[in-house]
């Protein structure tokens, strides 16, 4: 979830933006200080949590850690939806009605159908590939159209959609007017889109017609009466997953591409493990590249009712109710108390132990998804020749506002192999 919040936003509200910009060019070394001097900090507005054992208990702690930022913006957009709502009757049945539709016995046909659609996009490629707008968006566009059976008019277009979306609900912190009115406009047009979508599918099903099993049908099938969702929050459900599922998957395997081409070494093993076809070793290599260039560095929160951190020990700290609380969840992953040698890029670290899809109530619904789906990715990049980053500047990661705009990486030659 540029990061989700917009932590950078969050800070230039909250701190003095002399602190802000520090943060932001050196937040590594700043959060390695913090974890060992201040790894607590409450304000009576402002809360900063640094070291992983604390980032875990604040997460988990959902009754006192809370997230009121997000549902006044998601019912702007289409209505509630999960990330919004806090520990609630409605949290319950939805995420219950989501399980039912989106299983864990999915996951092997997403990896395959992530692989073979990255394939399709590796295969067109003529010696060199913009790995966002060429590689991983058009691929996920794909994938989320065959299986949840809802596609978007083209992969430009739902791009847009969800970017603008997320970044309305998740990063604009600040509530800047041209980000919101740019969400609106694409939500407008993204509503009545889905609508037909579900009528449609309504429709065949009411008939008795053939239709796909993909998470649109599942969905429709379960009757509200028995837990399912009326078709309006089948709706709402759909926009917060597209829009959660583009723009991360796609922050995440730039950052991690991005991350593996200025290392040579892990490049080349990640190539080898790619040609072998191990998609679990591959990765191992993009999650832990995924620690040193993550999709979010902070996750926020909201302390609902005061409570202590820590209680009993010498960083004991008192965070007050009302004060916005970032959980620095990239500084949890170098906290060396919870991460060995946390500056070194080793392979053998628990998927588990990694907090790129949080933890807790809210902890990423596509985490197991997620798990084969940037594997997938990468396992298409890197199995055929050898892949470096393109000369100039379009070799260079290039932003739009929070997101990748472009990473251009060229595929050796046969001679040049
Ligand atoms: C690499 C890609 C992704 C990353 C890094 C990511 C990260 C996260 C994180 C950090 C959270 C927790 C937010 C918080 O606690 O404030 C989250 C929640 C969530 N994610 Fe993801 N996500 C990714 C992809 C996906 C995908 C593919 C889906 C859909 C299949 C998805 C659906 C969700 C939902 C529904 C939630 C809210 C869960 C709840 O509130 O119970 N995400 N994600």
């Amino acid at each position: 979830m540029g990061s989700w919040p917009s932590v950078n936003d969050v800070l230039r509200q909250r701190v003095s933006s002399a602190l802000s910009q520090a943060l932001e060019n050196h937040s590594r070394q700043i959060f390695a200080l913090l974890r060992r001097v201040r790894p607590l900090i409450a304000t009576r507005r402002f809360g900063v949590v640094t070291r992983a054992d604390d980032v875990r208990a604040v997460l988990a702690d959902h009754s006192h850690f809370t997230v009121p930022f997000y549902n006044r913006k998601m019912s702007e957009i289409s209505g509630p939806f999960i990330l919004g709502l806090d520990d609630t009757p409605l949290y319950q049945r939805d995420h219950a009605a989501l399980r039912g539709a989106i299983r864990p016995a999915d996951v092997p046909r997403l990896a395959a159908a992530t692989l073979a659609a990255a394939r399709d996009h590796v295969a067109a490629a003529d010696g060199e590939i913009d790995i966002v707008s060429q590689l991983v968006d058009p691929t996920v566009d794909r994938v989320i159209a065959e299986y949840f059976g809802t596609s978007g008019p083209d992969t430009a277009t739902q791009v847009r959609w969800s970017r603008e979306i997320f970044q309305q609900i998740f990063l604009n912190v600040t509530n800047s007017a041209a980000p919101r009115q740019r969400a609106l406009a694409a939500a407008a047009e993204m509503r009545p889109y889905l609508d037909a979508q579900i009528a449609t599918r309504r429709a065949a099903l009411n008939e008795g017609d053939r239709v796909p099993d993909d998470v649109l049908t599942r969905l429709l099938q379960h009757p509200p009466e028995e837990g399912g969702l009326h078709d309006i929050a089948v709706r709402h459900n759909l926009i917060g997953l597209i829009a959660g599922w583009i723009p991360t998957v796609s922050k995440a395997f730039a950052g991690a591409v991005n991350e593996l081409l200025g290392r040579p070494s892990e490049l080349e093993r990640t190539q080898q493990a790619a040609r072998a076809g191990d998609q679990e070793l591959v990765g191992r290599y993009v999650f832990e590249a995924l620690r040193f260039q993550p999709q979010t560095w902070a996750l926020l929160r909201s302390c609902a009712a005061e409570c202590t951190l820590a209680a009993g020990t010498r960083r004991a700290t008192r965070f007050r109710g009302g004060s916005t609380v970032l959980v620095a969840t990239q500084s949890a992953m170098f906290d060396k108390l919870a991460f060995s040698a946390p500056d070194e890029f080793r392979i053998d670290r628990p998927f588990e132990d990694y907090l790129h899809f949080g933890h807790g109530l809210h902890m990423c619904f596509g985490r197991e998804i997620n798990r084969v789906h940037l594997p997938a990715l990468a396992v298409a990049l890197f199995e055929g020749p050898r892949v470096a980053r393109a000369g100039g500047r379009a070799g260079q990661m290039a932003w739009d506002g929070p997101y990748p705009a472009s990473l251009t990486v060229t595929f050796a030659t046969a001679t040049s192999k």
